[in-house]
């Protein structure tokens, strides 16, 4: 069956919140200790802004079923995007890495999710290349994050420790296994890899690049992958669909585990086009400033499951130990 269901269901442990908000102090730790250093404190991931760019979202009349929140009814939007990669502090693009698209939906009238900001008038959808990630809970997710802070070669020893060897084993394997060299944004399918609320169902998006995959580079360095959407931004517009695929069952389509991709079909909502531009540096350093969070959101599209959970704090304090800008108007 992959009719969308109803029947999707949040499972929380007893002592969750607390053991989250611990695991997002730890994260960000080393912003307070870089700000007391007096260096460019930033964000405790996706550290590295290759760009950050002006977009539109334009929604499309979609299937009954799918008229739900942003998706209700076709209409143009304005938004931000924000191309990084994944680690915590400044690295060569040539370092094998998550990379991430921030966007920001703008204008966007209805009540939001987090308390004292329901009137503000942003979408948020944050995305990788992978459609899961390797970690079942937030503790191994932050537990990762830290053994490697201490380098390469502890990592593996750290991270046991922290998880145990078999599953630290496992899940270095696997990054190690889908941390593919990544060149270009252009023609890359990104994933939020993780559930939100549609209206009554719950679904996982991910961009599908439009046209033909050109992912031939012509730049190099450290910074290639700025250079590149510099380069193809100048000539012309880089453009992906937006699209849906719905909770069908716990089964195939599970709401807390990460780990396991979904299998039910796509459904395309609207285009994400991000229009051939000069890059600003005033643009630019205005993205760096905004809080990219999966839980600016619609009510109708509230963040679910365990590392949805953990997101609501980790995302929260980072932007509160960077100061990072309100949500843009
Ligand atoms: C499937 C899961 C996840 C995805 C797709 C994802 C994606 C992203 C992306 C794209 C960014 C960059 C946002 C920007 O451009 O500003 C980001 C930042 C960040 N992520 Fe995640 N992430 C995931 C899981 C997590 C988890 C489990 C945690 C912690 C418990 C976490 C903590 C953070 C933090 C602290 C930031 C920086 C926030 C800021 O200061 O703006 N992420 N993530």
């Amino acid at each position: 069956v992959t009719t969308p269901s109803t029947d999707w269901k949040e499972n929380i442990p007893e002592g969750e919140d607390a053991a989250l908000e611990k695991l997002a102090r730890e994260l960000v730790e080393p912003l307070r200790a870089r700000a007391s250093e007096g260096k460019s404190v930033g964000r405790a991931l996706h550290f590295k802004q290759h760009t950050g760019a002006k977009a539109k979202l334009e929604v499309r009349e979609v299937p009954e079923h799918a008229r739900h929140g942003l998706f209700a009814r076709p209409a143009t939007y304005d938004a931000y995007v924000r191309f990084s990669n994944g680690a915590g502090r400044h690295q060569k693009d040539s370092e094998p890495d998550v990379r991430g698209i921030g966007l920001k939906v703008l204008g966007v009238g209805g009540r939001k999710v987090i308390p004292g900001l329901e009137d503000e008038q942003t979408q948020d959808f944050l995305f990788i290349p992978t459609p899961t990630i390797p970690f079942r809970t937030a503790e191994e997710f932050v537990g990762f994050v830290s053994a490697a802070r201490g380098g390469p070669l502890l990592l593996l020893p750290r991270y046991a420790f922290r998880v145990g060897l078999g599953r630290a084993i496992s899940i270095v394997r696997r990054i190690l296994k889908t941390t593919t060299p990544f060149r270009t944004f252009a023609g890359a399918r990104m994933f939020t890899a993780v559930p939100n609320r549609f209206g009554p169902f719950a679904a996982r998006f991910k961009l599908e690049p439009v046209g033909e995959r050109d992912d031939s580079v012509t730049t190099s360095g450290d910074d290639s992958l700025a250079a590149d959407l510099r380069e193809r931004l100048a000539k012309a517009p880089l453009e992906w669909d937006l699209a849906a695929q719905f909770f069908v069952d716990e089964k195939t389509t599970p709401i807390e585990d990460a780990t396991v991709d979904w299998s039910s079909p796509f459904t395309t909502l609207a285009r994400l086009t991000v229009p051939r531009q000069e890059l600003e540096p005033k643009t630019d350093e205005l993205i760096e400033t905004l809080a990219f969070d999966p839980w600016h959101a619609l009510a109708e599209h509230r963040p679910l499951g365990h590392i949805m959970r953990a997101r609501n704090h980790a995302y929260r304090l980072s932007t509160m130990e960077r100061k990072a800008a309100a949500e843009p108007r």
